[in-house]
């Protein structure tokens, strides 16, 4: 795999007869099963991959013998690459090599900042493809047999940050905590506290959680309690990011539908 130097300089200039073009593509949640077809012939096509931290490795498998593959996420102990920087390198990238796939996890516009990629390129003229991802917010809960709407249980889910751009939770948590349906969190770990406190201040202490970490992946850990117990939970079982957090009566249905996978499972109905 061809690593690239932490700071890559501006050439806009083409250097290639291929059409440059960028495609979003959405790597799914983890397990590197759950990706589309249309996800795959884009790895298969690409020139260049520039891929994030959340996307499972595995993937890049499909990838040409001779694309070039640069990670741009965020690792501990290693450099991290700024959107800004990010975005020169698709440009650059399209510029001379071609067909530049960013594959980012689960749904590139789901807290993926692939708009703001689009926007981007689009200022030099290159065409852009989006392919949809399975989001975390829905495969990860769903992973672990919880439905994230249910006849009687809950009529509809949010699906919110955690942490917004200034570091801050979002105010969305607590308009969210005021109504009935299932809240999901994501890049929320560092704010469980504060969100606990919002939803105690509703009065829904009892309401039950469900936190699972890398969720759909063979390290899949989860732990389930109350919004007065999830604190202690998390603690015990020393759950962390990448985390989605669950608030909602659903989280009970969770054991039926479990049983549910076994009985399918038992039958050899699915791999
Ligand atoms: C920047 S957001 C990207 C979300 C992504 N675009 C999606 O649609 O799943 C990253 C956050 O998504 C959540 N996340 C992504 N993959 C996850 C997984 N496999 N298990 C648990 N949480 C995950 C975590 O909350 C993580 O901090």
């Amino acid at each position: 795999m061809k690593r690239l130097k932490p700071i890559e300089q501006k050439n806009w200039r083409m250097l290639s007869e291929k059409t440059p073009r960028l495609t979003l593509v959405g790597a799914g949640p983890g397990d590197p099963e759950l990706i589309t077809i249309k996800a795959i012939k884009a790895i298969e096509s690409a020139d260049v991959i520039l891929y994030d931290a959340l996307i499972n490795t595995a993937l890049l498998e499909y990838a040409n013998k001779d694309a070039e593959i640069i990670f741009v996420g965020k690792r501990k102990g290693c450099y991290s690459y700024h959107q800004e920087q990010i975005n020169e390198l698709i440009v650059s990238r399209a510029k001379s090599h071609g067909h530049v796939v960013r594959l980012k996890g689960g749904d590139p516009f789901i807290f993926g900042r692939g708009a703001e990629e689009i926007d981007f390129v689009r200022q030099f003229g290159i065409e852009s493809y989006m392919v949809p991802g399975i989001s975390s917010a829905m495969a990860v809960p769903a992973n672990q047999g919880i439905p994230l709407t249910k006849r009687g249980a809950s009529e509809s889910f949010w699906v919110i940050t955690g942490t917004t751009k200034s570091h801050k939770i979002s105010k969305d948590v607590a308009l969210a905590a005021k109504s009935t349906a299932t809240i999901v969190i994501l890049m929320g770990m560092g704010k469980l506290k504060e969100i606990v406190r919002i939803f105690s201040e509703e009065k829904k202490g009892n309401l039950p959680v469900a936190i699972v970490q890398n969720g759909t992946r063979k390290d899949e850990q989860s732990g389930f309690g109350t919004i007065n117990t999830i604190c202690d939970i998390v603690k015990n079982k020393k759950l962390s990011s990448p985390a989605i957090i669950v608030i909602g009566e659903v989280v009970e249905q969770r054991a039926k539908l479990a049983s549910i996978y076994k009985q399918v499972e038992t039958n050899k109905i699915v791999a």
